[in-house]
């Protein structure tokens, strides 16, 4: 079994379409092992993706990260990173296939959607920024 880390951006949450994610999550079958609501400051926002802070869209991206709450979560499943992956579709929604989640609740390159892990190193990291190991029992 793997574990990844999930969000439900703020414009998700904000549209009130967290509940229709998480439906699509218990449907896959994933298990939630973890789940908060957080509204995440800028410094938190970037912390979490230092690995941008590089890129020109850096700014744009935490700022959006910390416009309202989110929900943060930790997914198990085999294979879970790609699985997870593979239902949020491309970064841009406009390139997302039919049925993925930034396809069905993304508006825009920025506003897509959801947040997930894109290797088990940086799952390890997102995961222990936002969870303690006894919020994972
Ligand atoms: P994420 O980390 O949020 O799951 O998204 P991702 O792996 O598919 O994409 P990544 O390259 O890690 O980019 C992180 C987030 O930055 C925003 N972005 N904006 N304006 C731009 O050119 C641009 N490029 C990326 C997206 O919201 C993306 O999810
Ligand atoms: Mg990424």
């Amino acid at each position: 079994m793997e574990r990844t880390f999930a969000i439900i951006k703020p414009n998700a949450f904000a549209d009130g379409n967290s509940g229709k994610i998480l439906g699509r999550i218990y449907e896959e079958g994933f298990k939630v092992v973890g789940l908060k609501k957080l509204y995440m400051s800028i410094v938190e926002a970037e912390g979490f993706y230092h690995v941008h802070q590089e890129k020109p869209f850096f700014g744009e991206l935490t700022d959006f990260m910390a416009s309202g709450p989110c929900i943060v979560m930790v997914l198990e499943a085999e294979g879970a990173i790609k699985k997870w992956r593979d239902l949020m579709g491309a970064t841009n929604p406009a390139d997302a296939a039919p049925g993925t989640l930034r396809k069905e609740f993304g508006q825009s390159l920025g506003e897509n959607a959801t947040h997930g892990s894109d290797a088990p190193d940086t799952a390890a990291f997102e995961i222990g920024y936002f969870f303690s190991g006894l919020e994972l029992l």
